[in-house]
């Protein structure tokens, strides 16, 4: 198999950025094509820590090319301090980083105008990063973006950045002043300059070549800008057909499709979560911290739920999934049962499709299937054979209810604690 998508199944945070991590070991190439810095991950490789937001966590393995292709949105700041911090810490970015011309810039009154949007909406707030992904999306779809391209070339960028800003005026917003903006994007375009390649030929050239590349997923299935919770969602499509086409690449060139997902639930931001614990169950889960629940980049804590086989169903049909990863089986070690959700009713009627209106997701009653738990220390497994029988269990039914084989397991933060159930998913 030379051509893998990682797409998260829930609502962002399913532990993409680890399997990502131990996917990239075989990959020649990978890709990040949507989404900006409101996603990160968390990488813990020989006992360091790293986090990321933009560039793919795969860079730390030293044969690896990195592309970040056309769909994405950077926050150009943000990019010049990640590809400083990975520099300082002895990484080489030199002909391994390719920025495409293509990709939009996330640029200061993006952030400014989310977070004014976030102050109206009031009760109503989305919950964003506040990175300004929303705002620059959405300039992006008002033909008023800026392109890395243009960006890099300060006589193109002098004439784009005036002619945006004149156009920002029709919302009367509160007027960006051109002369520092100016200033500064000229200095983060510098920065950048030596970066700029075109990510999307070598990318056809690799799978021409029939090279390993690895698609790297941001968020998740329900954030997607159109199947999502909407209004609850991210901006960008973060379906494996959205990957794709942040990448300028055709579906016939993907082989599998591998799905991540979480033993439990959890989102961070608002909107609905149907199967969010209930207040005398959040006990059981104890303190978020030590669950490795709290958001990379915003650092909230996240909200946590009983695993969703209905949603996660959805989920698989939206991406054409082929086979999964499940994460964070360790969490659940101490609880002496567990909930799975099979299926949604709405005022007492079985639900057969997935909600499309949020007001139908905050009132539907989840139905549960309960499997005992199995009270061991499941971080030390190294095989199907060690995991306790309860958790075999586990696994069985949430492949049964979803449909789909679990290939990876993992059951710590660590590379080391990653169960191959079956050999297919490797990359390469
Ligand atoms: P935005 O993407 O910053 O506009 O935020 C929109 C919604 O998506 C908010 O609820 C965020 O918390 C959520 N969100 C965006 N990116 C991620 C992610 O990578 N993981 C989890 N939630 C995310």
């Amino acid at each position: 198999m030379s051509t893998v998508i990682v797409v998260g199944l829930q609502w962002g945070d399913e532990g993409k950025g680890k399997v990502i991590d131990i996917l990239s070991e075989r990959a020649a190439l990978i890709v990040r094509s949507q989404g900006g810095n409101n996603a990160g991950h968390t990488i813990v490789a020989q006992g360091r820590e790293w986090r990321f937001h933009l560039i793919p966590s795969g860079i730390l393995y030293p044969h690896t090319t990195c592309l970040i292709c056309g769909g994405v949105v950077a926050d150009p700041e943000v990019l010049c301090q990640e590809i400083r911090s990975i520099e300082e810490r002895g990484i080489c970015l030199d002909g391994r980083l390719l920025l495409s011309p293509y990709l939009h810039l996330v640029l200061p009154y993006h952030r400014a105008l989310d977070l004014l949007y976030e102050e109206k909406r009031s009760c109503d707030a989305i919950g964003t990063t506040g990175r300004g992904i929303g705002p620059c999306y959405a300039d992006k779809a008002q033909r008023l973006g800026i392109r890395l391209g243009e960006f890099v070339d300060p006589e193109k960028l002098e004439k784009r950045l005036r002619h945006v800003l004149q156009l920002h005026e029709v919302y009367r917003m509160s007027p960006t002043e051109f002369a520092p903006l100016f200033e500064a994007c000229l200095h983060w375009g510098k920065q950048l300059s030596r970066y700029v390649a075109p990510a999307e030929t070598r990318l056809h050239r690799a799978l021409v070549q029939g090279q390993a590349v690895l698609f790297e997923g941001a968020h998740g299935t329900f954030l997607d800008l159109t199947y999502g919770t909407y209004p609850f969602v991210t901006s960008s499509t973060t379906l494996s057909s959205g990957i794709l086409a942040g990448a300028g690449v055709g579906p016939t060139w993907a082989d599998e499709v591998l799905g991540v997902v979480k033993a439990y639930t959890t989102r961070v931001g608002h909107g609905p979560l149907p199967t969010e614990l209930m207040a005398r169950e959040q006990a059981l889960f104890g303190d978020r911290r030590e669950m490795r629940e709290v958001g990379t980049t915003t650092g909230r804590e996240r909200r946590i739920g009983w695993f969703d086989a209905f949603a996660t169903r959805f989920a698989i049909h939206l991406n054409g999934v082929t086979q999964a990863a499940l994460t964070k089986l360790d969490i659940l070690d101490s609880l002496d049962e567990i909930k799975i959700c099979t299926k949604y009713r709405l005022d007492g009627e079985v639900v057969e499709e997935f909600p499309v209106l949020v007001e139908d997701l905050y009132r539907v009653v989840p139905e549960y299937e309960c499997v005992p738990g199995w009270r061991r220390d499941t971080s030390v497994c190294k095989k199907m054979e060690d995991l306790p029988k309860e958790a075999r269990r586990y696994l069985q039914r949430i492949e049964e209810l979803c449909q789909i084989p679990i290939h990876i397991l993992s059951v710590g933060p660590d590379r080391s604690q990653t169960l191959w159930l079956r050999q297919t998913a490797e990359v390469g």
